[in-house]
């Protein structure tokens, strides 16, 4: 191949990868909402303003229950393709850019959809008997952080729940279940939650991004850090201590001490010193 050939085609894989974020967000809306990120909305914009030059796009999926408003796709049907689209869109994003930290924000149905797609182990409420995680191992590994909120496969007892919720939602993960990827989840579900829970109260299920949407953030904003700092997504990253002084203080060993749009204190105690570890964040060790 000519050496001008080469040259072009390696610019042009320069170019496509300097397209490429350095974090993605995938976001999925609850049912009957109009297409876009429903209620996940401002989570994912929260994160998108804590990674700036970050991207995301909306799952394309019915997002239905059965309602003409939604043309009538059944909620086993519209979670079906729900699953579907979250590991195609991931999947085909990964392909195009491979080195992107992706993380997954699904609402109720939403929720679902990601748990899914990302921990597998099937979904027989709504007739997937394939158990095997539908997520391409390669866009696993870059999965840093994944929110679900009033998902409807809540149970008890798993390591990501928070929230007051101590019963099953309507479509409930089997006793038992695992999720490879625990340690990078966050699940919210309260009790009086009537459809990740057992409760009567609609709002709350609702509520989450309002109720939660501060902590979650600071679960994606560790989780992604770690990541780009080359930490694996699929490990179990430490949450570095918070500052203990404030903004100007001195800076604890692992505190952060620096990044883009950090206010906090830059300088670290004796022997660290405050070293970046990406644009967003600086560490002091
Ligand atoms: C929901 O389930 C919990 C745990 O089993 C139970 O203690 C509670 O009474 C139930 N609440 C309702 C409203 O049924």
């Amino acid at each position: 191949m000519p050496i001008r050939v080469v040259a072009s085609l390696l610019l042009v894989a320069t170019l496509a990868a300097a397209q490429c974020p350095q974090v993605h967000i995938f976001g999925a809306r609850e049912t009957t909402v109009p297409p876009g990120f429903g209620t996940a909305g401002p989570v994912v914009s929260s994160i998108m303003s804590a990674f700036p030059g970050s991207t995301s796009e909306a799952i394309v999926y019915p997002a239905c229950g059965g309602q003409a408003s939604c043309g009538s796709v059944s909620y086993a049907s519209s979670a079906t393709q729900g699953v579907a689209a979250v590991a195609n869109q991931v999947n085909s994003f990964n392909s195009r850019c491979p080195t992107t930290v992706l993380v997954l924000v699904g609402y109720s149905q939403g929720g679902q959809i990601m748990d899914d797609a990302y921990c597998g182990g099937g979904d027989t409420n709504e007739g997937i008997t394939n158990t095997a995680i539908p997520i391409s191992a390669a866009a696993q590994k870059k999965i840093a952080a994944a929110i679900f909120m009033g998902d409807p496969r809540h149970i008890p007892g798993l390591s990501y729940n928070v929230g007051t919720c101590q019963a099953s939602g309507f479509a409930p993960r089997p006793a038992g279940f695992q999720c490879p990827f625990a340690s990078n989840i966050q699940s919210y579900c309260d009790a009086m939650d009537p459809f990740c829970c057992n409760g009567s109260n609609a709002a709350t299920h609702q509520g989450y991004a309002v109720e939660y949407g501060s902590v979650a953030l600071t679960f994606v904003r560790n989780k992604v850090n770690a990541a780009l700092a080359g930490g694996g997504s699929t490990t179990t990253a430490t949450t570095p201590p918070s500052n203990p002084t404030g903004g100007g203080g001195t800076v604890q060993e692992f505190g952060q001490c620096g990044g883009q749009g950090w206010t906090g204190g830059t300088a670290c105690v004796a022997p660290f010193t405050c070293q970046e570890l990406n644009a967003f964040f600086f560490q002091c060790l």
